[in-house]
This record gives structure tokens, sequence and C-alpha cells, in this order.
């Protein structure tokens, strides 16, 4: 079957101040590694934009996580981005499932979700960045190349392994290879959010005693 037919029964229930501890919790038992940077995207997510570090608010125009509900169970994460001037294609963020719940077929159903969201929302190409070799990517880089999406490959390292952008075409079209630089979209989505005297870092201390 295409991706194109594909239904999920997933709901993607959109992160809000009420349940952000809820997906926190989801997210954590995901990215145990990743888990303060997560907690920094979300929150930045709800908060104003002029908050926000100026790389981050220069390259990013959308931001909005989401937590995957299967009968009324959260059961993983998933969020969706876009970059200045790139209006035409959305990017993945922060996707995975609980661990407890791996190799039923979940995952995929999530990403189909997620797909679908992003094509309802009118974007001609969805693409996510990722690495390569790691076994925690290997399930992951498997479920892309099943679900149609294409590699391309980068000279960017990510806890030393190659970093992957998949693509795919959201509208019948095989996606056009990205062409902007991947440098300053990983950094502007990523590296300030993660700057330790960013107002991010310091909200967060503040409001989660972290
Ligand atoms: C990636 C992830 C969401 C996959 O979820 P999952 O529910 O275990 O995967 P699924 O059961 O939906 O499997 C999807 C496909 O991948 C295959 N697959 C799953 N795990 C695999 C593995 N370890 N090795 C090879 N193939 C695998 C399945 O067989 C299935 O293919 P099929 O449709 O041909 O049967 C999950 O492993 C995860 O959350 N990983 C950690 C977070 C992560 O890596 N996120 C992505 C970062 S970019």
């Amino acid at each position: 079957m295409t991706v194109e037919k594909q239904t999920s029964l997933i709901n993607l229930t959109p992160l809000n101040w009420f349940n952000i501890l809820t997906a926190w919790r989801v997210a954590k038992n995901i990215f145990k590694k990743e888990a303060r940077d997560i907690l920094i995207c979300y929150s930045g997510s709800l908060l104003p934009r002029w908050i926000w570090p100026k790389t981050n608010r220069d390259t990013i125009s959308k931001l909005s996580y989401f937590i995957a509900i299967k009968d009324k169970q959260p059961i993983g994460i998933t969020g969706l981005y876009t970059i200045h001037n790139q209006s035409e294609e959305v990017w993945v963020d922060w996707f995975g499932l609980d661990t407890k719940l791996r190799s039923r077929g979940l995952g995929k159903e999530i990403m189909v979700a997620t797909i679908n969201m992003a094509r309802k929302n009118g974007y001609k190409y969805l693409r996510l960045w990722t690495t390569t070799n790691d076994h925690q990517s290997i399930a992951a880089n498997y479920l892309y190349q099943k679900l149609g999406f294409i590699a391309q490959e980068t000279a960017l390292k990510s806890y030393g392994f190659p970093v992957l952008i998949y693509s795919l075409g959201l509208i019948g079209i095989t996606p056009l290879p990205y062409e902007a630089d991947i440098t300053t979209t990983i950094a502007g989505a990523y590296s300030n959010l993660k700057s330790r005297n960013s107002i991010f870092r310091i909200l967060f201390r503040l409001y989660f005693k972290q």
C-alpha cells in the first residue's frame, strides 16, 4: 500500500501548558540523553517568539509539537517545524514511540499520522534529518525508507555519525533534494536552544526547577 492510502488511528494532540509534562514524560522515555533539550524545545514552542534566541527566530517560522494518543493513552511524540522562506516544506521534529511499545507497527502509525497532518496543512514535502549507524536509528532509517522517504547524504555529523536528510513528496511528486544549507537549518533549529546562557535555559530552570 502506498503512503497516500494509509490511515492512522493515532490522534495527534497539540502540546499545551496542561499536557507538557505528560509529553515530556513520554519524550524522556524515548530520548534519554536529550530530555533537557526536548523540554526546552517544548516550552519554547509555547512561549512568545520574541523570547526565542535570535538564531532560532531567524530560522524557524512555525514550530508545533504533538503527543501521539492511542486508545486514550499517550504512546509517542512528534513535531513539525518550518524554515523561513521554505514555505512548501515542513520538517519532522522529536518523533518517537515509547520503548515498551516498539516493533508492533505503532511507530509507523505515528509517522503516517504526521505525514497526513503535513499533507492536510498543504505542504508539498515532508523532510527530516537523522543519523546512521547508531543502533537506535536502525529502526527509524528502515521505517523512513519503507514509507517512501528518499535519503540524501550530508557532510554533517551528529554524535559522530553521518547526518542524512530524508524527504517525502506529499502530493504525488518526487521530492526535490534539499538545496538550502543544512548546517544553518540544523544549527538554527537547535544550537541556541542548547546554549547554556539562553533565556530558555534560565526560564527552564526557574519553571521546571531542573
Ligand atoms: C523509530 C521508531 C518510532 C519505530 O517504531 P516501531 O513501532 O518500533 O516500528 P514499527 O513496528 O512501526 O516498524 C516499522 C518498520 O520498521 C521495521 N523495523 C522496526 N524495528 C526494526 C529494527 N530494529 N530493524 C529493522 N527493521 C525494523 C519493522 O519491521 C517495520 O517494517 P514492516 O512494515 O516491513 O514490518 C522507534 O524505534 C523509536 O521510537 N525509536 C527511537 C526514536 C527515534 O529513533 N526516532 C527517530 C529519530 S529521527
